[in-house]
């Protein structure tokens, strides 16, 4: 747990910093309930192979496996609420107006939690689109409004009759340009990165501290354990997102 001077270091900075980037990942959702992919005891790559959920060509062996698995990741998302550390980001853009958060997490509780400015890295679980993206990439497609049989797996898409599928990024995928762009263009040139709750593991969204540090930029890192970023971290806030942005927040003033 850090002491006060730790968390004033970090308020300090935030407080000099005129761009502010904030790297999410899935241990900023942990604490809603959200879990995660790597922790040991209750990640979802503990229990589920992704090579057989998570990549275009499983989903092409078996569509209704991998739809079912990602319509009960979405009704866990649809049931989460925001934690105090997705509010205590909002607050602190709306302190901040410059801030953007960047996340690797395909829930929308950081909009939830009032944050405006977010790059989706990894997509968006709620959206679907057609697999084939057969209209221009992406192709979404509204699924609220389709009536198919749902034992059967995921819907035709209403454009070609080939399958809808999560708009989430897979293994072996192209994140989506427009967010990868925007994600490098703020992350190189911010004085200050938050990385929160992200194992740093994955890239090319683990790059990006290390592009913000080339930059200058001063990193902080919030994460109970240890990461593939903390050795590059100017400060570590060893806990949870929920206890340590409250503190800083509360710092600032
Ligand atoms: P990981 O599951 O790899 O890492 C989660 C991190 O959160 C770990 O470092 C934990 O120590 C930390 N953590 C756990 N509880 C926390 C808490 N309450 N507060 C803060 N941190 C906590 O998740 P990501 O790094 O987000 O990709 O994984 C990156 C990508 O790998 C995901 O976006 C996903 C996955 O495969 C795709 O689906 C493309």
């Amino acid at each position: 747990m850090p002491d006060q001077a730790q968390i004033q270091q970090a308020a300090d900075w935030i407080k000099a910093s005129a761009k502010i980037a904030v790297l999410t990942g899935a241990g900023a959702s942990k604490e809603s309930g959200v879990p995660t992919f790597r922790d040991a005891m209750d990640g979802l790559w503990a229990k589920y192979n992704p090579e057989q959920l998570a990549t275009p060509q499983a989903f092409q062996e078996n569509p209704k496996l991998v739809w079912d698995w990602y319509e009960f990741r979405r009704e866990m998302v649809r049931q989460a609420n925001p934690n105090p550390g997705h509010l205590a980001l909002a607050e602190l853009e709306r302190r901040y107006p410059t801030m953007r958060v960047i996340t690797q997490n395909v829930d929308d509780l950081h909009e939830r939690a009032g944050s405006k400015n977010v790059i989706h890295l990894h997509g968006n679980i709620a959206q679907s689109k057609c697999f084939f993206d057969c209209q221009g990439s992406p192709t979404l497609v509204d699924v609220s409004a389709l009536v198919w049989d749902k034992t059967s797996g995921p819907p035709p898409c209403p454009n070609c009759g080939r399958w809808v599928r999560p708009d989430v990024v897979w293994f072996y995928e192209q994140l989506p340009t427009d967010q990868l762009d925007a994600a490098m263009a703020f992350g190189t040139v911010c004085d200050l990165m938050l990385v929160i709750g992200t194992s740093g593991l994955v890239t090319p969204a683990a790059s990006l501290p290390g592009y913000a540090k080339q930059g200058g930029a001063k990193i902080i890192e919030v994460n109970p354990d240890h990461s593939m970023i903390t050795r590059i971290a100017d400060l570590k806030l060893t806990g949870t997102s929920a206890e340590i942005l409250s503190r800083v927040v509360e710092a600032l003033d």
